[in-house]
């Protein structure tokens, strides 16, 4: 079902699933990436084939792919991983992505929180974030959140460059996490939400 949110400058942005049906809108939010922000994904998301690829893994039950819109343009994109694996079926990792021109307008948070929602549901119990060591941005907000830096490892990742990258992988118990949010939600809409 879609949601309302309001940014820090008061724009209404629409979240909702991605489908197949955005693939041509996610090309543009993409392509309109800085390559600062785009150096640093895990694929090229430049291209189609990829992208199109990573949508239908939703159909498999373990990945949710969430958007935020503003004027039926994709200004976010946002995932929960569930582990197919047996011994880590407690994790779930989350991915955030906002266009350059809607950060540090609390789209970030909001994305997290409406992944959180997702991974309650899916019970998940740990959730995971990895990214390199330049995401600074990413790091710090994750750190606001209660997430814990847990593993660095040394050159184990190569960016869009080909320039080896340290991984750093941190985590945060889905219970902290909650505490987290309703705290940096507790003067705004958030408790409605609840
Ligand atoms: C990381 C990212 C998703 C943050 O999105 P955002 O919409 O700018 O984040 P928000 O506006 O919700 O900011 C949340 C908090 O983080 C802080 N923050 C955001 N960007 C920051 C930056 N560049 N440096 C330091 N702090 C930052 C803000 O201070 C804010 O806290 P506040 O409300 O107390 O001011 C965005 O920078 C991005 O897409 N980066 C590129 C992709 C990436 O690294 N993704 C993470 C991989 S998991």
């Amino acid at each position: 079902m879609d949601k309302i949110d309001t940014l820090k400058d008061g724009k209404e942005v629409t979240i909702r699933e991605l489908s197949i049906k955005d693939l041509d809108r996610l090309m543009l939010f993409y392509s309109a990436l800085p390559v600062a922000d785009r150096k640093y994904l895990r694929v090229d998301v430049k291209d189609r084939k990829i992208v199109e690829e990573r949508i239908k893994l939703i159909k498999t039950g373990n990945v949710f792919r969430l958007v935020a819109l503003f004027d039926d343009e994709i200004i976010a994109d946002g995932a929960l991983e569930l582990s197919a694996e047996e011994w880590r079926k407690h994790q779930g990792e989350l991915r955030v992505i906002v266009a350059k021109p809607f950060q540090k307008k609390g789209l970030g948070m909001i994305m997290v929180r409406e992944l959180y929602f997702l991974a309650v549901e899916k019970k998940v119990e740990l959730v995971v974030v990895k990214m390199m060591r330049p995401q600074i941005a990413a790091q710090r907000i994750f750190r606001k959140l209660g997430f814990r830096e847990e593993l660095l490892i040394p050159d184990y990742v190569e960016d869009r460059n080909g320039v080896k990258q340290d991984l750093i992988v941190m985590t945060c118990n889905i219970k902290d996490l909650w505490k987290e949010l309703e705290h940096f939600y507790s003067d705004s809409d958030w408790q409605r939400c609840r």
